[in-house]
């Protein structure tokens, strides 16, 4: 089998991937064109419309990260090619650490203790406990449900949301339109996981926010596409006392990088990262790719993406 890798650091992503599947012909897009178009299998980060068009019979395409919705939309995206994306490979201990650090930012009152020290003053807050920190994840995928047990795990009580019912255990899980509404009242702390579809585009909007209740904090290791940001950022209010949302963590935006005129750079009370919850471990990550392409070139049945759900 021939497989073209576009990735930034593609070398080191075929190197790796040679050793795992000998049999295979492994080359990147930096190959001439001739050679591009001969391949039967894409591993692939957000590649070019031009790249994906190139190959005259691809049989597969692997999608190098979790989130496929830059994939979907992407105009060079062949018809009727199926895709498997990484589920997890080792992502979801990172992005899980990223929301703890989140939770125990506003749980211990850090973002406090911060404008505190800018007034130089010396105060302490009695803080909740963690068994009174209810928090909630919107998706239970793979990195959800791994993300909402860690939590869990650690003390605070975790309500799970999914489109359609699931069990977890450990964890109070919801679904349906109704099940969001029950836990949007209840948590103190929203973690977002959802993938970006037609149908998770700004579920957190300004009827979800003003369900959450008052002083609640926002972590978003998701997608950016989920949150309408001007209800945010009313929500959040401008000033630097805490408003209806107590503050935001926010790791993906709708637009990356975050434009440099985006309110959110400096708003007091929103904390931004660029992207960087869950990166993609290469030794985890390679892995399934080489599992993936196996299983296509062997006729396995493939967990592969739905096109139409959008993940
Ligand atoms: C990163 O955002 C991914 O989808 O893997």
């Amino acid at each position: 089998m021939k497989v073209l890798v576009h990735i930034n650091d593609a070398e080191r992503w075929q190197e790796a991937l040679a050793t795992r599947l000998p049999e295979a012909e492994i080359f990147t897009s930096a190959a001439p064109a001739d050679k591009r178009r001969e391949a039967d299998y894409l591993a692939a980060w957000k590649p070019p419309a031009t790249l994906l068009r190139e190959p005259v019979a691809l049989k597969g395409i692997v999608n190098l990260g979790a989130g496929v919705d830059a994939l979907l939309n992407n105009p060079g995206l062949p018809a009727n090619v199926p895709i498997v994306k990484l589920r997890d490979a080792g992502m979801a201990q990172p992005i899980g650490d990223y929301v703890r650090y989140g939770l125990l930012h506003f749980q211990r009152d850090f973002d406090r203790y911060r404008r505190q020290q800018h007034a130089r003053q010396w105060r302490e807050h009695a803080p909740l406990d963690k068994a009174d920190w209810p928090v909630g994840v919107l998706g239970l995928g793979a990195i959800g449900a791994r993300v909402a047990a860690m939590i869990a795990a650690d003390g605070f009580p975790v309500h799970g949301w999914s489109r359609s019912p699931k069990t977890l255990p450990g964890i109070h899980c919801h679904h349906g339109d109704a099940g969001l509404e029950a836990l949007l009242g209840r948590v103190k702390s929203l973690v977002l996981l959802l993938p970006d579809t037609p149908a998770t585009r700004h579920i957190i909007d300004a009827e979800a926010l003003a369900r959450l209740p008052e002083g609640a904090s926002l972590i978003n290791p998701g997608r950016g596409t989920l949150i309408d940001e001007a209800a945010l950022l009313a929500a959040l209010g401008n000033s630097a006392a805490e408003g209806r949302l107590r503050g935001a963590l926010l790791d993906a935006f709708p637009e990356e990088p975050l434009p440099a005129a985006s309110p959110l750079w400096s708003h007091p009370r929103v904390w931004v990262t660029p992207h960087m919850a869950g990166p993609t471990p290469l030794e985890a990550a390679l892995d399934q790719v080489a599992e993936a392409l196996r299983a296509f070139e062997s006729g396995e049945p493939l967990d592969a993406v739905d096109p139409t759900a959008g993940y």
